[in-house]
């Protein structure tokens, strides 16, 4: 049913793809705590998951090191172990969270590598040696890992990447993950919330001919989501240009629960035999980070025993202090050390229902998704709490979030002819703006003004407008209303604006009555909040009377600070603001006067963004860390290419010692072919190359191992040549008088048809002086021939040859064309010199001036287009 479901979606992406050589491939990556999937959509390629290096289909997330060797996935994860400090999982906890966070703290209890403030107020993790890589150079890492092995499959550059995400994270986590992104060289396509790209998975081999309603359940390694989602046919909203076979997908909201998941099982699984450990040996395993490793590690082991069994022995040999651990770990007991959790289990699919303002008999199904949805623990708590009937396990668990994914990349991408699959999702914060209100008198106290501009559930991919009446420049903070997480600031930007009095002043001067100030406010598909444009702006009414008499109404009262006012809701275009409808009536009128401007006018506003909390990587933060990680991979691959330039040295210098160990077959075709002298010589280089080998080439450069080869290489490449003429030189000789012998064959018969034609017969196709010049080519080349043959014989094998085999080719070549050139003619050139005037003669007269341009025509205009 899988490989089924796999198959059609392949044949379903494959049917239309627009044109293939624009197409640039696209990769998408559902980048989670402990594991990475990812998967690339292009032309030719079957979609699927990527397969790493061993062939799995699915990445730990992880990246270490074992001394000065980087290592990814389960190697960089099982390293732990032995270096304890220098394996890093689970970094997703610490995605762009700030240093000092619950997030921080959490991370410290589940892992044994060392966090470390950087300047920004985000984590780092320290190597043994000191050496300090944030979080978003790590992640960066592994993104870049993923390239290579998309690249490799592709077998073209990658760039252009889609991320999931869980729908909880702030745009300070955003920002980290494009940063590394960034960082690892690719490019942003968008990010996708992971229950929404679930849900495109989900759409993708289904029809909603009626609307219908689901959950996706997604139980992470550290967080739970559920997000309600609506399936049908056609456009929601009716704007949008649809086609009748479109499926629309709406996120009406989401549920969360961001530090519950397998992480958190595991970690207490762990505590069960740390515990036990403690009481059974009295000693504190918990200052061991060896040992914590590697219980980690079982722990997890354990957690999959007891998915399908009621108790599972726990076994790990010399844990810590020269022990050898053993213990029996039921279910039941598990089961009580994390009942507290059940509550945290469901609570997103009671959130996530609230939220959409329906019902759990409005839901068809709670699909299930994520690795930890395997857990009965989990599941049991779902089934308890909605019923089995409800529970669907119809998406593969590990896979349809990232599948999902590239095809929602592959459909923003534009590139490719995928089902029509429409998504509109939301943002779940509550976005504010608030500001400073302008001051009508000098003793008034300022007062700040609050406005919601994206209140939670707001559709992303959305701009409102905000106007105001003010003269003064406006400093405007984007913050979350309420902290987004348990450690985590609220504001988001700082933005001034400015050179509004001015703006203003040149307005009233042009003739705008009420010039107001626009501030448009974005909040991008991928949940990203900005303040992109801002403007003066106003009209020039008509000057008539009524006009006139209109503008001093509106005057009059204009000193008032004017609310906040949000005046589209989903206006997608940002153009939209200068030309509003209301106006377009007015401006429409005729007016008397045709000089003075009309209409909407508008004065471009200088933006100024700050970051006063958490800041995303800066420009020059971001270069510098792109530069780390190349020297990294730069040296990587210099020290890979000395790897092989050692080998190959190696291993040749054992080849060479068994040629000169075989000196007594006399049929060995080195010894046949080589002097007693040059045996010698290579025999004292091969010694002196073993000695460096052995000696100096552990600092040696890559170019020395490759010298030291050249150099033994150069002694034996003339007996390598001699062995080879030897081989070749019958064959060319052969070849040789091949074209002697045709030519000879050819040049009798030509000369019979010339005597022929002198007795009357019919026109020869070859002059006299042509066979002539033919037989003088063909005497020279019989005469270089029979030299070099002669001089050949007396050579020794192991003697350089007198004549090279590819002389021999060369001459024969030479002989080749002189004859094809005749051959190829199909008609005489020349007319009868004796003219009859038979009919039959003049007909073949005009024939051959025809024919004969065509034969010669052609050769010039040929070699002309090979030149070009
Ligand atoms: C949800 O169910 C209720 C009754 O159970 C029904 O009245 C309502 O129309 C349903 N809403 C949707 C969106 O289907
Ligand atoms: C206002 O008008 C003056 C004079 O025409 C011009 O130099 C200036 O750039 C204008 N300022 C703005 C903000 O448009
Ligand atoms: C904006 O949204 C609110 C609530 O969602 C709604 O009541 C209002 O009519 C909308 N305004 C516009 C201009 O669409
Ligand atoms: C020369 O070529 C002919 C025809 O290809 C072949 O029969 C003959 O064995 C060849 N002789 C040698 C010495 O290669
Ligand atoms: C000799 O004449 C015959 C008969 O016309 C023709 O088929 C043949 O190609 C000619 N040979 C040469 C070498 O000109
Ligand atoms: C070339 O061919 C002619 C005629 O077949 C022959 O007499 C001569 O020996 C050949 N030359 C060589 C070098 O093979």
């Amino acid at each position: 049913m899988h490989c089924l479901y796999r198959l059609l979606l392949a044949s379903l992406l494959l049917l239309g793809f627009v044109s293939e050589k624009v197409l640039a491939s696209v990769l998408a990556i559902d980048y989670g705590t402990e594991w990475i999937k990812a998967s690339l959509m292009k032309p030719g390629v079957p979609f699927d998951v990527l397969l790493n290096k061993d062939s799995k289909r699915k990445i730990q997330a992880s990246v270490g090191w074992k001394r000065n060797d980087r290592l990814f996935g389960s190697d960089a994860f099982n390293i732990a172990a032995r270096f304890p400090t220098d394996s890093f999982s689970s970094l997703k906890y610490l995605q762009g969270v700030p240093f000092e966070s619950d997030a921080t703290s959490y991370y410290a209890s589940i892992s044994t590598a060392d966090v470390v403030k950087t300047v920004r107020g985000t984590a780092a993790l320290r190597r043994p040696d000191g050496t300090e890589w944030s979080v978003e150079e790590l992640i960066a890492m592994q993104f870049a890992y993923v390239k290579e092995l998309a690249e490799a499959v592709a077998d073209e550059k990658v760039q252009d990447v889609i991320v999931t995400v869980p729908p909880f994270y702030t745009q300070f986590e955003k920002d980290a993950v494009v940063d590394a992104i960034e960082i690892a060289g690719l490019r942003t396509i968008a990010l996708i919330n992971d229950g929404t790209a679930t849900a495109v998975n989900y759409a993708m081999t289904r029809t909603f001919p009626s609307p219908e309603h689901h959950i996706i359940f997604d139980a992470g390694a550290s967080s739970i989501r559920a997000t309600v989602v609506s399936f049908g046919t056609g456009a929601s909203d009716a704007k949008a240009s649809t086609s009748k076979d479109s499926t629309q997908i709406t996120v009406l909201a989401v549920g969360y629960d961001r530090m519950t998941g397998g992480t958190e099982l595991n970690r207490r699984l762990r505590d069960i035999l740390a515990a036990d450990f403690q009481n059974k040996h009295k000693r504190d395993i918990t200052r061991d980070k060896r040992g914590m490793a590697k219980l980690w590690k079982e722990a997890e082991r354990i957690k999959t025993v007891l998915s399908a069994n009621a108790e599972a022995m726990a076994t790990v040999e010399s844990l810590a202090f020269d022990i050898d651990y053993r213990s029996k770990v039921t279910r039941s007991a598990f089961e009580e050390a994390c009942s507290d959790l059940s509550e945290h289990f469901i609570a997103p699919i009671h959130e996530a229902l609230v939220r959409s303002g329906l019902t759990l008999n409005n839901i068809s199904s709670i699909i299930m998704t994520g690795g930890s949805s395997r857990v009965p623990m989990i599941q049991n708590a779902v089934k308890a709490a909605f019923g089995e009937d409800k529970l669907a396990w119809n998406v593969n668990a590990d896979e349809a979030t990232v599948l999902g994914a590239a095809l929602h990349g592959a459909s923003l991408s534009r590139q490719f002819k995928t089902k029509d699959i429409r998504v509109s999702d939301i943002s779940p914060f509550d976005v504010q703006i608030s500001y400073l209100a302008e001051s009508k008198t000098q003793l008034a106290k300022p007062r700040t003004i609050h406005t919601s501009v994206f209140p939670p559930n707001s559709k992303t991919g959305t701009r409102k407008t905000l106007t105001f009446k003010r003269k003064e420049d406006l400093s405007l903070k984007v913050e979350y209303k309420w902290v987004p997480a348990v450690g985590f600031p609220t504001e988001l930007l700082e933005v001034d604006i400015t050179g509004i009095n001015e703006a203003m002043a040149n307005l009233t001067e042009m003739g705008v009555l009420e010039p107001v100030v626009k501030v448009t406010a974005a909040l991008s598909e991928s949940g990203f909040v900005s303040i992109p444009e801002a403007v003066a702006y106003g009209e020039i009414k008509d000057d008539s009377l009524t006009g006139k008499l209109k503008g001093l109404f509106g005057g009059g009262s204009a000193s008032e600070q004017v609310p906040l006012n949000a005046e589209s809701n989903e206006s997608a275009d940002p153009f939209e603001i200068p030309g509003t409808s209301s106006s377009s009536s007015e401006s429409a009128t005729p007016s008397e006067k045709k000089a003075a401007p009309k209409g909407p006018q508008t004065i471009e506003l200088t933006i100024k963004t700050r970051f006063p909390s958490l800041a995303p990587m800066n420009a020059l933060e971001k270069r510098k860390a792109r530069d780390r990680l190349a020297e990294v991979e730069y040296e990587e691959k210099a020290k890979q290419r000395k790897e092989e330039a050692r080998n190959m040295l190696e291993s040749y210098l054992y080849r060479i010692r068994d040629l000169l160990e075989d000196t007594g077959n006399t049929e060995s075709p080195f010894v046949k072919c080589s002097k007693d002298s040059e045996r010698k010589a290579i025999e004292r280089k091969l010694q002196e190359s073993f000695g460096w080998l052995q000696d100096k080439a552990d600092e040696a450069e890559t170019s020395q191992l490759i010298s030291k080869r050249s150099e033994l290489e150069a002694l034996e490449r003339p007996i390598v040549h001699r062995y080879k003429e030897i081989e070749e030189f019958p064959r060319a000789l052969n070849n040789s008088q091949m074209w002697n012998w045709s030519t000879r064959l050819f040049l009798t018969e030509a000369r019979q048809n010339l005597t022929a034609e002198e007795k009357g017969g019919p026109l020869s196709k070859y002059s006299k002086e042509e066979l002539d010049e033919l037989e003088k080519t063909l005497k020279e080349h019989e005469a270089w021939l029979n030299e070099k043959v002669e001089k050949q014989k007396t050579v020794k094998m192991n003697e350089d040859p007198a004549v090279e085999s590819s002389d021999l080719k060369t001459r024969a070549k030479k002989l080749e064309d002189h004859l094809q050139r005749l051959v190829r003619r199909k008609v005489p050139l020349r007319t009868k010199k004796t003219s009859t005037s038979s009919s039959a003669g003049t007909s073949e007269t005009t024939s051959v001036s025809s024919a004969s341009s065509a034969e010669e025509t052609p050769r010039p205009s040929e070699s002309g287009h090979d030149e070009l």
